[in-house]
C-alpha cells in the first residue's frame, strides 16, 4: 500500500506510520502472540465496509442498506466451517466480538449466571486474564477457581479431575496464553463431563496450528470455543466464537448455546459489528485454507521446537523442557537476569520478547523470572531451523555478554 493520501495530508501520523513498520521490518519479533499479516488482509482492514453500522445478524439488521454486509458474514462463517473441519447442523458461529477478551467475558455471561463456579488456568501457571483473574472483570463476576502445571511444567489431569470434582464447576477453561504443551481436549472433556460442567477451549494461542493441522482440534470436544484471530491464525484483531448448537444447561430452558452466545454479543455487550475486520477476517481465513497454511503452521512448530532445542544446548532452563507449539517459556535467571533485564537488553539489540511469569514464579509480573518466546513472526518471514539456531546463539551471547 502507498499511503498516499497519509502522507500527503496526515504528515505526523504518516511517519509514526513509517517508523513503525521499519521497527517491525528491522527486528526479530519473538512475541508468541503477534504476527505479521498478509498485504490482503491490510488492505481489508482499510475498505468501505468500514463505513457500514449493521447491528444485529444476517437477514436481522437494525439498519438498511446491509445486503452486501449479509453476504459478508455469511461467507466469513462458512470458512470457520471449513478451516476448523465441523459442520453448520452441530454449531454456530459468532463473527462479532471485538476481541478475545471480549469473546470470553460474552460466553461466560451467556451461559451462566454471575457468581457460578468456573474452573481455569491460572494466570500465574499460563492462563489468561480473562480465564478469572482477580483483577479481571471475569473474575470479579464469576467465581473462578484454578489449577495449574505441576513441578515439570505440565498440565496434570488426574489432579484437574480432583479438584473438578470437588469443587463442582459449571464450566471448565482449558486454552492458555503460555503454555508450550499439547492440550488434550478429549481428556478435559470427560473431566467436565465427569461433572456436569461446559467445557470451553480458548484457543486464542494455536487456532492457526490447528487450522493448519499442526496441533490437535478441540472439536468435537470442546461445548464452546473462543479463539482471537491475530495470532497464530495470522488476521486482523477480532475473536471467533464457534458453540455448540445444543440446549442450554443452565439458562431459560430450550435455549440454544449459540443463540445465546450471539445475544450476549449483540445486544448484550456491543453495538455494530466491525464490518471491515470481519472482512478481513473471511481474507485470513481464505489464506488458511491454502495448502501454504498448512506448511506454515507445521513449520512455526518445527521452528519452536528447533529455537527450544538450541537454546538448551546452551545452557538456557525451557519450563517443561520443550515444546510442542509455538512457543516457550525461559527461567532467565540461572543467566543472573529477570524477565524485565533480559527483555530490555534483547530489546536493545533487536530482538524482541514479553517478560512472563513462569509456574511456581516467586516474583511480581512486572518484573518475572522469565520471558515468553514464539515462533509465528519469524515463521511468517520465511525463517527455518538455521535461523532459529543462529537466534538462540545472539539470544545467549546477549545474556551472557559471551
Ligand atoms: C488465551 C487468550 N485468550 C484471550 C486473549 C485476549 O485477546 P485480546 O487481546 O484480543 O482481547 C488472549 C490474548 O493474549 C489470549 O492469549
Amino acid at each position: 500500500m502507498d499511503y498516499k493520501n497519509l502522507k500527503k495530508n496526515h504528515s505526523k501520523l504518516y511517519k509514526l506510520l513509517v517508523v513503525e513498520k521499519k521497527r517491525q521490518k528491522n527486528v526479530i519479533n519473538l512475541i508468541p502472540s503477534e504476527n505479521y499479516v498478509s498485504q490482503a488482509v491490510l488492505e481489508a482492514l482499510g475498505t468501505e465496509f468500514t463505513n457500514k453500522y449493521a447491528e444485529g445478524y444476517s437477514e436481522m439488521r437494525y439498519y438498511f442498506g446491509n445486503k452486501n454486509v449479509d453476504q459478508l458474514e455469511d461467507y466469513a462463517k462458512l470458512l470457520v466451517y471449513k478451516v476448523f473441519k465441523i459442520k453448520p447442523v452441530d454449531y454456530g458461529v459468532n463473527l462479532q466480538a471485538y476481541s478475545g477478551s471480549t469473546a470470553n467475558l460474552a460466553v461466560y455471561h451467556a451461559l451462566l449466571n454471575p457468581g457460578d463456579k468456573v474452573l481455569s488456568m491460572s494466570l500465574e501457571h499460563g492462563g489468561h486474564l480473562t480465564h478469572g483473574h482477580k483483577v479481571s472483570l471475569t473474575g470479579k463476576l464469576f467465581n473462578f477457581i484454578h489449577y495449574g502445571v505441576n513441578r515439570n511444567g505440565f498440565l496434570d489431569y488426574d489432579q484437574i479431575l480432583q479438584i473438578a470434582q470437588k469443587e463442582k464447576p459449571k464450566m471448565i477453561v482449558c486454552g492458555a496464553s503460555a503454555y508450550s504443551r499439547i492440550i488434550d481436549f478429549k481428556k478435559f472433556k470427560e473431566i467436565a463431563d465427569s461433572v456436569g460442567a461446559y467445557l470451553m477451549a480458548d484457543i486464542s494461542h494455536i487456532a492457526g496450528l490447528i487450522a493448519g493441522g499442526a496441533h490437535p482440534s478441540p472439536f468435537p470436544y470442546a461445548d464452546i470455543a473462543t479463539t482471537t484471530t491475530h495470532k497464530t491464525l495470522r488476521g486482523p484483531r477480532a475473536a471467533l466464537i464457534i458453540s455448540k448448537k445444543q440446549k442450554s444447561k443452565f439458562q431459560v430452558s430450550g435455549s440454544i448455546l449459540h443463540e445465546l452466545i450471539d445475544k450476549m454479543i449483540f445486544p448484550g455487550m456491543q453495538g455494530g459489528p466491525h464490518m471491515n475486520t470481519i472482512f478481513a477476517i473471511a481474507v485470513c481465513l481464505e489464506e488458511a485454507l491454502k495448502p501454504n497454511f498448512k506448511k506454515y503452521a507445521k513449520q512455526v512448530v518445527k521452528n519452536a521446537k528447533a529455537l527450544a532445542n538450541e537454546l538448551q544446548k546452551l545452557g538456557f532452563k525451557i519450563i517443561s523442557d520443550g515444546t510442542d507449539n509455538h512457543l516457550m517459556l525461559i527461567d532467565v535467571t540461572p543467566l543472573g537476569h529477570t524477565g524485565k533485564t533480559a527483555g530490555e537488553i534483547l530489546e536493545k539489540n533487536g530482538i524482541i520478547v514479553n517478560k512472563n511469569m513462569i509456574p511456581y514464579d516467586t516474583r511480581k509480573p512486572w518484573d518475572p523470572l522469565g520471558i515468553r518466546i514464539g515462533t509465528p513472526t519469524v515463521t511468517t518471514q520465511g525463517m527455518t531451523e538455521k535461523d532459529m539456531e543462529k537466534i538462540a546463539k545472539k539470544i545467549h551471547s546477549l545474556l551472557t555478554n559471551d
